[in-house]
């Protein structure tokens, strides 16, 4: 239990879902955690409960906006001024963000959203890597892409291509940073049981997540936190630029084209935020 000791690490989104669970996995296995989150009230709860279980001296919390380039520099350098060196920097925050039929979604909503997904990764990227180059002790990197951004009919379509420009970013981040010994990768998760997807009515996804997949069972944010912890590991000192798929199967079954998460609903468009607290901005659209 001790395949990240000494090691360091930031998590964008780590107040809830699988950026949460990956905290915790990474703390249990040694490594200096800082969480940088828009959710203040969850990043404190989940502070709470880590020093309940012993870890306070190993994790920092960050109010953190990951569109906001200033937000992410001083979140890296948290990092560094607590735990003498960054290792490990998890771009996993994200948003479902614009949705609605293409005629009818606002432009400003595609750039927010794009500027959490897209944006928000690559400024982790790039100060992540500014430092790591700086320490000349290599690092890895990772992104939380989706399999939405590996095929069209698996999610929304502003989600969908905010996803795929992270999984491209990632696999030329990689070519880039190799020769400072810096890996990059990216996991696409298939449908995981995160507040980001139940919306706060986990007993009715229950049922739906359990047959949307080939595997008999719901996928959880522990599944991918495993599959950060490899990555984040040196058992995967070889593995650069993939793009990990962890989803029960899904992919190879095929896309979920024709579900209501696929088809916009004709008769309203918008924003989601997600669970960092912001009201969604829904208007009524002509069906
Ligand atoms: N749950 C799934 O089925 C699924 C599938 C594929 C990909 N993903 C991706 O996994 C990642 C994590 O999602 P999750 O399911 O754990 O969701 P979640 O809503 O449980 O957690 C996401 C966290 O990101 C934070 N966040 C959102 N916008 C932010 C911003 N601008 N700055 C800082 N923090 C911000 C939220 O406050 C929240 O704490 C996301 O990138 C999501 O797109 C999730």
């Amino acid at each position: 239990m001790n395949r990240l000791a000494g090691a360091s690490a930031v998590i964008t989104g780590g107040a809830s879902g699988i950026g949460r669970a990956t905290a915790e996995l990474f703390l249990e296995h040694g490594a200096n955690v800082v969480v940088g989150d828009l959710n203040e009230e969850q990043g404190t709860v989940f502070l709470n409960e880590m020093a309940a279980r012993g870890y306070s001296d190993r994790t920092t919390f960050l109010r953190c906006d990951v569109s906001d380039e200033a937000d992410i520099k001083a979140l890296v350098e948290t990092c560094v001024k607590s735990f003498g060196h960054l290792n490990i920097m998890f771009n996993n925050a994200g948003i479902e963000g614009a949705f609605g039929a293409i005629t009818e979604i606002d432009a400003d909503h595609w750039d927010r959203t794009f500027a959490i997904n897209t944006r928000g990764v690559f400024l982790g990227i790039k100060h992540a890597a500014r430092i790591m180059i700086g320490q000349n002790e290599g690092g890895s990197i990772i992104n939380t892409a989706s399999l939405a951004g590996l095929t069209s009919g698996s999610g929304a379509l502003v989600y969908s291509a905010s996803k795929a420009a992270v999984i491209r970013l990632g696999q030329s981040a990689a070519l880039e940073l190799g020769n400072h010994g810096i890996r990059v990768n990216t996991i696409c998760p298939g449908v995981v049981f995160t507040p980001l997807m139940h919306r706060g009515k986990p007993d009715r996804a229950d049922a739906v997540m359990r047959s949307s997949q080939p595997l008999p069972f719901r996928g959880e944010p522990e599944h991918i936190a495993h599959a950060a912890l490899y990555l984040a590991s040196t058992e995967s000192a070889f593995v650069s630029g993939i793009c990990l798929t962890v989803d029960g199967g899904l992919l190879t079954a095929g896309p979920l084209a024709d579900t209501p998460m696929v088809n916009p609903p004709q008769d309203r468009a918008g924003m989601m935020y997600g669970t960092t607290g912001q009201k969604a901005d829904v208007r009524a659209t002509e069906p």
